[in-house]
């Protein structure tokens, strides 16, 4: 071992055989197929938010005044400044569609029964964080569409009964769109919730090594094969390729289409179609159906059965017996979920 080598030794006593022996968990052979790995797939772009989000904030300037200018400035003139946004834009994009894929899959495969419900609740604070993360985002470039997306939505949390005045004004900083409503945002999205994510992204993980991962046997296995392999290198590189493959695509995408700039917010005019992102179709649709409080109710009963599903699955199989009750639950689930999402893209308003 060299001096220097050494020096570090003394300090920090890890050397590489003990950081094998650390990481060695063995993984069970499912995770070999790459789509049972989808929950590192939000975790590499979650890093990617951060990097490009941070880069992006040195030149983002949070009022109305000069929000608008700071983004066309960062995708007209500022070096590599369309890229580094159209690659903020894209992960984004793709992290809500990966957490929802992720979801699916523990969700159809019963990963989140005992004694995973811990996590299972862990994961749709994620998913929230994930949904709100996106919403003030996609507030903070001071678009028509932007503003008049905040402003629908604080009137949506109006209708909350007995908090919802409570509710629009802590979303807002105040009874209506104003000066301070951006910097709120900003707040949030670069702040709150990317701190938040980290905690519940921590306590995620940290259960995920102590539980482990759910165990599958396939039935075309055969019996006689171990059913584990090494964390390192094998699914490591499984881990790395897929990441790989990720950047390429990321990269792909913010060249060919990159992030574009709407007409500037006019508080004065609104827009003839006011659409969020294209994650919020299926809540958007869901609102028009009904009347606001309905909705409002609605959804938020919604989100709260999905909080505590584990549970309700447990309850479902031990009075009914009925052991793929949740399977067609989540079907009819998923359908509704595409069939609105597809609704309110198809429509122009
Ligand atoms: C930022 C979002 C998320 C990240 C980065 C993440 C990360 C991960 C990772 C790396 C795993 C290991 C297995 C795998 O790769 O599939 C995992 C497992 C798990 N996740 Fe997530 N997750 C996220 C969101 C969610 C959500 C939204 C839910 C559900 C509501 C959820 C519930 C679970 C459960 C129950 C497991 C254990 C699965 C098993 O034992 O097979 N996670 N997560």
């Amino acid at each position: 071992m060299g001096r220097l080598s050494a020096w570090f030794h003394e300090r920090i006593p890890i050397s590489g055989d003990r950081l094998r022996e650390l990481t060695n968990e063995p993984v069970p052979n499912h995770l070999k197929h790459w789509w049972f790995c989808l929950g590192g797939t939000p975790a590499y772009l979650f890093v990617v938010q951060i990097v490009t989000g941070i880069l992006l904030a040195f030149y983002y300037q949070p009022s109305p005044g000069t929000a608008y200018e700071s983004v066309r400035y960062i995708t007209e003139e500022a070096s590599y400044g369309w890229y580094i946004r159209s690659l903020h834009k894209w992960a984004a994009t793709l992290m809500v569609a990966a957490v929802i894929l992720h979801q699916m899959r523990v969700y159809f495969t019963g990963a989140y029964r005992k004694p995973r419900e811990v996590n299972w609740m862990v994961g749709m604070c994620l998913l929230l964080c994930t949904l709100l993360t996106g919403f003030t985002g996609y507030s903070l470039v001071y678009e028509q569409l932007s503003y008049w997306g905040a402003t629908v939505a604080g009137n949506i949390t109006d209708t909350v009964p007995v908090l919802g005045g409570f509710l629009k004004t802590m979303l807002l900083a105040g009874n209506s769109y104003n000066e301070r409503t951006l910097s709120r945002f900003f707040v949030l999205h670069g702040a709150v919730l990317p701190v938040t994510m980290i905690v519940l992204l921590g306590i995620h993980i940290t259960l995920l090594r102590l539980q482990g991962v759910t165990e599958f046997v396939f039935e075309d296995e055969p019996r006689d094969t171990p059913r584990h392999f090494n964390f390192f290198p094998d699914h490591f590189y499984t881990e790395l390729i897929i990441g790989l493959v990720l950047m390429i695509l990321l990269s792909f995408l913010a060249t060919v289409i990159p992030a574009t700039l709407g007409p500037k917010a006019d508080p004065l005019t609104t827009p003839e179609v006011i659409k969020p992102e294209w994650f919020f179709y299926v809540a958007f649709r869901w609102l028009k159906l009904f009347s606001g409080t309905v909705a409002v109710l609605s959804t938020g009963l919604i989100v709260f059965v999905m909080f505590l599903w584990p549970f309700v699955d447990e309850w479902i199989r031990r009075k009914t017996r009925a052991t793929e009750a949740s399977v067609w639950i989540g079907i009819a689930a998923v359908c509704a979920l595409v069939g609105l999402t597809v609704w309110e893209a198809a429509i122009p308003h």
